[in-house]
């Protein structure tokens, strides 16, 4: 069984990979609401594919949002194992697009990589579930595990519709087990199963002060400044070390123990990855924790964006009416996503003069997860990746959200296992890119998966 579907996978390739550039080739972006079109082509172009596939069942649900499509294999009996695969067809906006070398919906290879906006987050990554399944049912094969698969359309806007749906339809989706792959393995030798992901408090603030632009002749040294106001907010938020300084933000953070910080240090990490990764040569942050620390698993604030007055060519002398700006937050275990928004909005309150206006909004939220290691499904999954990497992973923590993770291991009471298969890859950025090499040893990879777990 384990032999025919290999053998099925790789005597597919290039029908498999035709497919995938079909599925990049739509811009199914989630954040901008002209792509609305393009989210429901995405949608049925998946449902039909995974019927194709052999999935059963599969059907487009509509939400108050992007749709949810769901398909699943229960071939292997009400005594089997279940596993719920997760996945998001939509991707992040392709902005500045004049960096791409080849446009982000036109997917190409160049040096064993597609690029395309998707590749890896997470078009390539999802698409290996529904191809490692599709070779394991060709020509009548089975799997030992039954399949539930749900793919959703609002990953990286924070989930908003997902996180009720699985909440309203626990009996749909219950399962075993969840099994996710939207993230990235340490480095192309090493595979990697990630333990804990990061949560997400996503906030947006507007601040209005005077009627009108002003004349800052007229009225400079009165006023003020609403941009300059936006500016204090944001450098009251860190201390010089890089530590938050928002009241309570780390009352809840459980601290690290001692056995995993040295797990930790022992993750093949350098300074020189880091490094060639940023462009940078010097970290900032925290210093009394490593950088993988900080990027894993200490939780952190972030200014995504701002804005305020004149961005032409040349001078214009003004104060600007309003200014503002995008700030994220990166928690980690217990922190709270709607409790860490109050925190920082009564920060943020405490700089608003009483006649400014401030407007806070909130987009994301995701609560941070952590992952059993020592499962059965870790250990099938470590197997897994030794059949297909010729080397087991290490376990590691992720900097990234993903924020159905805890809703599925809370709802569903299914431990996730978190299985990825990208690199850097300049996701969120331009000319992302996932490794050809490693969406085939994906599907391998998935394949062994479901054969160990069976065992
Ligand atoms: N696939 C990423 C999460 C991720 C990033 C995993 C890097 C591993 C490495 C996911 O699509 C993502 O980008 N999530 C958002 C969630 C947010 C909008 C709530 C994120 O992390 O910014
Ligand atoms: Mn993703
Ligand atoms: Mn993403």
């Amino acid at each position: 069984m384990l032999d025919q579907a290999v053998t099925n996978a790789r005597a597919n390739r290039e029908r498999q990979l035709n497919q995938l550039f079909e599925f990049l080739r739509i811009p199914s972006v989630s954040a901008l609401s002209e792509h609305q079109v393009d989210i429901e082509r995405a949608t049925q172009w998946l449902a039909s594919n995974m019927t194709e596939a052999g999935l059963e069942h599969v059907e487009i649900i509509s939400t108050g949002g992007n749709p949810i499509v769901y398909g699943d294999w229960l071939g292997a009996g009400p005594n089997a194992q279940t596993v719920l695969v997760y996945g998001h067809y939509d991707v992040q906006p392709v902005d500045p697009l004049e960096l791409w070398i080849s446009p982000p919906f036109d997917p190409q290879i160049r040096d064993g990589e597609i690029y395309a906006r998707g590749a890896s987050d997470d078009k390539g990554q999802m698409f290996a579930h529904i191809k490692a399944v599709e070779a394991m049912l060709a020509g009548g094969g089975k799997l030992p595990v039954n399949v539930k698969m749900i793919f959703e359309g609002e990953e990286e806007v924070g989930s908003p519709s997902l996180e009720p749906f699985v909440v309203e339809h626990n009996d749909l989706l219950a399962a075993t087990s969840g099994l996710i792959s939207d993230g990235r393995i340490v480095d192309a030798d090493t595979p990697s199963l990630v333990y804990a992901l990061r949560g997400m408090t996503y906030m947006e603030i507007r601040i209005k002060g005077p009627s009108r632009d002003l004349h800052s002749g007229s009225y400079g040294g009165s006023v003020h400044n609403p941009a300059q106001l936006v500016a204090e907010i944001i450098a009251s938020m860190h201390d010089r070390n890089g530590t938050v300084t928002i009241p309570g933000f780390y009352d809840n953070v459980c601290p690290l123990s001692t056995e995993e910080r040295q797990a930790l240090a022992n993750v093949p990490h350098s300074l020189d990855q880091w490094r060639e990764e940023t462009g940078l040569d010097a970290p900032w942050g925290e210093e009394e924790y490593t950088i993988l620390e900080r990027t894993t698993a200490r939780p952190t604030c972030e200014v995504n964006g701002m804005w305020g007055g004149f961005q032409g060519e040349g001078g214009k002398t003004i104060i600007p009416a309003e200014a503002g700006a995008k700030i994220s937050m990166r928690l980690v275990p217990d922190q709270d996503p709607q409790e860490i928004a109050r925190l920082f909005e009564a920060h943020v309150r405490r700089f608003i003069p009483a006649d400014y206006t401030l407007e806070v909004l909130e987009h994301a939220h995701g609560r941070p997860a952590i992952t059993p290691i020592d499962s059965p499904e870790s250990k099938a999954a470590a197997r897994a990746y030794q059949a297909a990497w010729g080397k087991s992973p290490v376990f590691t923590r992720e900097g990234g959200s993903i924020p159905i993770v805890a809703t599925f291991q809370k709802e569903l009471g299914a431990p996730v296992v978190l299985m990825g298969f990208g690199l850097d890859d300049n996701v969120h950025a331009p000319n992302e890119h996932f490794r050809l090499d490693h969406f085939y040893k994906g599907i391998e990879t998935i394949i062994h998966y479901y054969h160990y777990l069976g065992d």
